[in-house]
């Protein structure tokens, strides 16, 4: 059986992670310090692995496996791994000590940069992570508007603090989350990409609704790409009604072009939140916009709008890592194109063999960025809906045990494309994937 020999194979290879797993759940719930960091695999059986080291396109686990790795830090290394200019430029900085908690010339170098390359970045606040980002931003739109709801993408995933922590894993905001207050009372609605109802939602809630928050490509939800044209729908219907327009651009700011995915289509929102790539693979999250809006968080304002804190904000490395890889990618014109039609091309050739072969296998993604699914059973050009109803979550445990196998490392099926991957890589990911494509499919489990 696939399973078994590919779990045998597993387990062989990496007898240092399979021991400090055993530690692991010992002292951290579940092993992990993140939860999607299992990969899954000990529903199959497995474990995740240790990685020691990183350079380029390649991960090294304790074992010295050595992986293309798709993963890519959450998608925050958009360089690749370990880039001799962010190196650098981190070393040099050592030097001088790390955290002072004062106000370092590289956070206003960083904020100048990214006002200049971003439109709809007036002005911008940073902190230490997406998911506070996304906190401040919500808090900001309700208190600047007065208002209470907030309306966000089923499936969007924004960092799990309280305020978005609602339809994650799902398309509505029904379930309620432990721990947390129900969403009605939390004042969360959720409605689904590309789906027009939600402009009767934004009527209906006209007088109460604060913001609408959404990346312009669910990254965590499973790389579901929102049309352009709802977004720009969006953008007039949210402005009707003075209801201010959030992207989360955490993963799609400096994805896809030498700033964020807004300047793309022409879509300005009123907030943006910002993280990952910014930080060039230092812990980091921004949050940006208008002025008149974004300059209420100010001290100086008489009736501050409290956003921000952090003991850590503004860290010097992340400010320096950040700047650092911002200037590499001003010059990658020619790299953007390429990973882009890179990733475009990987996700039509799998998907027109999943077809072909009636595999229970889809690739989601949106040009760098691709995904894969698993379904309990085929179904010809599913919906979001049917993607997330007929999830094999044992399946896509497999498939993540079979692609570490073959020494490809990826999360959500693989996860993106970097400038450090060469076109061999790309090839190798695709001949993978069709090796192990059938069986995965065909595996029964119980
Ligand atoms: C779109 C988006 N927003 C926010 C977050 C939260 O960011 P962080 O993990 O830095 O807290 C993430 C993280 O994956 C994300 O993908």
């Amino acid at each position: 059986m696939f399973l078994t020999s590919e779990l045998k194979k597993f387990h062989e290879d990496r007898p240092k992670s399979k021991k400090l797993w055993e530690t692991s759940v010992k002292v951290l719930p579940g092993g992990i310090s993140h939860n999607i960091r299992t990969f899954g695999l000990p529903l199959i059986g497995a474990f995740p692995v240790f990685i020691n080291s990183a350079n380029g396109p390649y991960l090294i686990d304790i074992d010295n496996n050595k992986y293309i790795d798709c993963w890519n830090g959450h998608f925050a290394m958009i360089l690749g791994h370990n880039p001799p200019q962010v190196q650098e430029a981190i070393k040099e900085h050592l030097k001088n000590g790390w955290h002072f908690g004062t106000n370092t010339q590289y956070q206003v170098e960083l904020a100048e940069r990214i006002i200049k390359d971003n439109l709809g970045i007036e002005k911008m606040r940073f902190c230490t992570s997406g998911t506070e980002a996304t906190m401040y931003a919500t808090r900001l739109a309700r208190a600047y508007t007065k208002r209470k709801l907030v309306a966000k993408a089923g499936l969007g995933w924004h960092g799990a603090n309280d305020t978005l922590y609602y339809a994650v894993g799902s398309l509505d905001a029904e379930i309620c989350p432990l721990g947390l207050p129900k969403p009605e009372e939390a004042g969360i609605l959720a409605f689904e990409i590309n789906n027009e109802k939600v402009f009767d939602l934004i009527k209906l809630n006209s007088k109460n609704l604060a913001a609408i928050i959404l990346e312009p490509i669910l990254g965590g939800g499973g790389g579901f790409p929102v049309n352009h044209e709802f977004l720009k729908r969006l953008r007039e219907e949210t402005e009707k009604f003075d209801i201010l327009l959030i992207f989360d651009e955490v993963i799609t700011g400096y994805r896809f072009i030498n700033g964020l995915f807004q300047n793309q289509i022409g879509v300005i929102p009123d907030l943006t939140t910002m993280g990952k790539i910014i930080g060039g693979g230092m812990p980091i999250g921004a949050i940006g916009g208008k002025e008149e809006i974004i300059e209420q968080s100010s001290p100086n304002f008489e009736n501050q709008i409290l956003i921000g804190g952090g003991t850590f904000s503004g860290f010097p490395l992340s400010m320096i890592a950040g700047l650092k890889t911002l200037n590499i990618l001003k010059d990658s014109q020619k790299n953007y194109l390429r990973i882009n039609q890179e990733g475009e091309r990987l996700l039509t050739k799998l998907n027109q063999f999943f077809n072909d072969e009636k595999l229970k296998l889809i690739a989601i993604g949106y040009k760098s960025m691709i995904m894969l699914h698993a379904m309990t059973k085929r179904i010809e050009q599913p919906s979001i809906r049917e993607i997330i109803e007929f999830k094999d979550k044992n399946r896509e445990a497999l498939l993540q045990l079979a692609l570490f196998n073959r020494n490809i490392s990826g999360l959500h099926g693989l996860g993106s494309i970097s400038m450090a991957h060469t076109h061999e890589n790309i090839v190798q990911i695709q001949d993978v994937v069709r090796d192990i494509g059938k069986p995965v499919s065909q595996q029964r489990f119980n």
